[in-house]
């Protein structure tokens, strides 16, 4: 039996020219997996058919927007992860959810081998093998542009050479990855890093500059997860495309970075991501209020290597299924509202309510009321400083002799 691989298919030239490529280096039949993730842009159907065209035996299309929104976006909301402080994740958490289907789709079409469209010099030909290899061990993984020579100049004139579907003409200087949880752009003039980026690169935000009138919205979250947007109520997916309307047409949610990819190389991106940001905005508010200090400390040393973890393409890993259980943990009364205005490029919160609140009023104020009995701090203090007040001593002994 011809052995059989299955593509991780984007629609694009580079993996249209895959299929035939993979097809004449290896003998294989080639099966074209597209997933949704809620990229937008041309419709799946299309998609399929163009797959077919290139010379797939199979194409299958999965819609996994609601399954990405809500199992992997909402956790990247808990764990407020932001690589480096910067990047919500936007492509590093896509690649787990196409990979779980990538590897569905093997086992349905009987594929001995997965294949991706990924260079030599990325985060996301790592995340792609080390999902594949977790879920799927006994497959392996090809990538044409890496393994099979395929570079861009090869792939136009093979598309023009077999007549394939394809517009080649079309030159686009970014590489591009977006998905509903935010966009990705990067190469080009971009990669000069004192450039600035020009008009043109954004899609899902508009100018901050020329904003409209001020935006206020009212998000409730339960246990951590967006439930309804001023009011009404929403699932995870909607309150994301909601706000990525919202927020986008207030710019915010703009990401210019340096980053540090896990094979070694510094590299300039730009993100866009309103919707995404806007939740974390709001979502790190209500857990203010909402979840003890402690905890909260150590919360956030937690979704900093949460966000490592996800970002070196570890989502199937032990440790992060076990942050994923304490981060889980620290979500149970993070329930309420945040109220927040949106303009010019930021989305600042100026309201919060809930009835799982650790904010007293009583022991806060200083007005009539206060129940805070102020007396205590003065001992309190005393032994809060008690231990460096003893090394100080002891230095200044030492230093003295
Ligand atoms: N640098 C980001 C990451 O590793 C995004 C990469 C997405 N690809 C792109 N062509 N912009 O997660």
């Amino acid at each position: 039996m011809t052995e059989r691989i299955v593509l991780a298919y984007s629609g694009g030239l580079d993996t249209s020219v895959a299929i035939g490529w993979i097809g004449e280096a290896t003998g294989a039949e080639v099966i074209a997996v597209a997933v949704d993730v809620g990229q937008g842009g041309e419709s799946l159907e299309d998609i399929r058919q163009r797959a077919l065209g290139c010379g797939a035996v199979e194409a299958y299309v999965a819609d996994a927007r609601d399954e990405f929104a809500n199992e992997y976006a909402m956790p990247t909301l808990k764990a407020n992860a932001l690589y480096q402080g910067h990047y919500p994740l936007v492509s590093a958490i896509s690649r787990p959810v196409i990979v779980k289907h990538l590897v569905k789709a093997a086992r349905e079409f009987g594929a001995t081998t997965v294949a991706h469209g990924c260079t030599g010099k990325g985060n996301d030909q790592v995340r792609f093998e080390v999902g594949i290899q977790t879920l799927g061990p006994d497959l392996k993984c090809i990538a044409p542009v890496r393994d099979l020579a395929l570079t861009r100049d090869k792939a136009i004139v093979y598309a023009e050479s077999h007549n394939l579907p394809i517009e080649t003409t079309k030159k686009n200087p970014y590489s591009i990855d977006q998905n509903v949880w935010g966009r990705a752009v990067e190469t080009g003039y971009l990669e000069d890093i004192w450039n600035a980026p020009t008009k043109d690169i954004y899609d899902y935000t508009a100018t901050p500059e020329f904003s409209p009138a001020p935006d206020e919205v009212i998000i409730s979250f339960a246990q951590g997860v967006p439930v309804a947007i001023d009011g009404v109520k929403v699932t995870p997916l909607q309150a994301i495309q909601e706000l990525n309307r919202r927020a986008g047409a207030q710019g915010v949610g703009r990401i210019d970075v340096v980053e540090d990819r896990l094979v070694g190389i510094k590299s300039r991106e730009i993100y866009e991501a309103p919707g995404a940001m806007a939740l974390m905005t709001a979502h790190k508010h209500l857990e203010d209020i909402t979840i003890e200090r402690e905890q909260a400390r150590f919360k956030a040393t937690v979704g900093q290597r949460w966000a490592e973890l996800v970002y070196d393409g570890q989502w199937f890993s032990p440790l992060k299924r076990s942050l994923d259980a304490f981060i889980e943990d620290t979500q149970q009364h993070v329930n309420g509202d945040i109220r927040m205005t949106m303009h010019g490029g930021q989305a600042i919160v100026n309201g919060r309510r809930s009835d799982t609140s650790l904010y007293d009023f009583d022991l806060a104020t200083y007005d009539t009321g206060d129940t805070f009995d102020q007396s205590q701090a003065k001992g309190f203090i005393e032994l809060w400083g008690m231990s460096s007040k003893v090394a100080s001593q002891r230095d200044q002994r030492v230093s003295g002799l």
